[in-house]
């Protein structure tokens, strides 16, 4: 009997994987994922690591060397995965999607955030069309079900002057964790557990790439209106939400009134005045 064990195109490090392990484990390998692609653009060329520090990291690497836009990083797990505002990023092995995309947009710097929103759009997208379950966007790109997080975006530009060199947009997703630390538990929930089953790590991945790369492609032909309408769409925290933003020297609180077209967060406060939010985060809301 003939078993077909996929092999990476580039696979590195080993991880400590038995060959037990990478049969019995929907990894994401990338034989398993091109041909669910189309053959352009997002995930050509794609790197997957058993074990890597991040792949925001490696992506940038590859970057600076060179790569095309639409290289994808993946990683089984991370050892320094990184989330916004310096924090970590719980990254269990085979238990979610860590993916970096190296991309070389047309825009202009003071507009790369609404990459990140796009990116947010894209993996909402994925995960109702793949899992049925809904998510909702907490400003500027975090996924949440039932309030817990199951999503997060971290975008990293390389620029000089006026002009983009390279951003790289990592996700990750909590897809099959069936727990969390205690220090997350009461914040961070997976597809799984909101779910009730496991879901096919592969099939959200092909999903979020095929979705990430049309929202791209909307981009790049100018249309940032329209991707910050389809964010706005997604997200309760749009409009008319009470929230609390730490905005790193002082809190504000107010009420959600739209994105600007930098993908800022326009926030009324209780005086009448609006703050436009670049850099923040939404610590509560009702
Ligand atoms: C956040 O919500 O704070 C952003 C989390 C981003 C996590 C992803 S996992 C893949 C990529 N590599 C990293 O080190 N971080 C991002």
């Amino acid at each position: 009997m003939a078993f077909l064990v996929p092999v990476s195109r580039i696979v590195t490090g080993n991880g400590g994987c038995s060959l037990r392990h990478f049969m019995s484990e929907d990894f994401l390998f990338p034989d398993l994922i091109y041909p669910h692609l189309r053959p352009h653009c997002f995930g050509k060329t794609i790197h997957h690591f058993l074990e890597t520090g991040s792949t925001n990291d490696a992506a940038r690497s590859f970057a600076e060397q060179g790569a095309a836009e639409g290289t994808v990083v993946l990683a089984e797990e991370q050892t320094a995965g990184r989330g916004r505002l310096g924090r970590t990023w719980f990254s269990e092995k085979s238990a979610g999607i860590y993916a970096s995309v190296v991309l070389r947009p047309l825009l202009k710097p003071r507009h790369a955030a609404v990459l990140t929103l796009g990116a947010a759009v894209a993996a909402s997208e994925a995960i109702e069309r793949v899992c049925g379950l809904a998510a909702d966007i907490k400003w500027p790109n975090d996924l949440l079900l039932n309030g817990r997080k199951c999503c997060g975006i971290l975008s990293e530009m390389q620029a000089e002057g006026d002009e983009i060199r390279h951003v790289i947009v990592g996700i990750g997703i909590n897809v099959n964790q069936a727990a969390f630390p205690e220090d997350l538990k009461e914040r961070a929930s997976s597809l799984r557990l909101e779910g009730k089953q496991r879901y096919s790590r592969v099939e959200v991945l092909c999903g979020l790439l095929k979705s990430f790369e049309l929202v791209y492609d909307e981009l790049q032909a100018g249309n940032r209106a329209g991707v910050l309408q389809r964010w706005a769409e997604r997200s309760s925290f749009a409009f008319g939400k009470q929230v609390s933003v730490d905005l790193g020297t002082r809190q504000i609180h107010g009420q959600t009134a739209g994105l600007e077209e930098t993908g800022s967060l326009k926030v009324k406060l209780a005086d009448g005045r609006v703050e436009e939010v670049m850099s923040g985060d939404i610590v509560a809301w009702r």
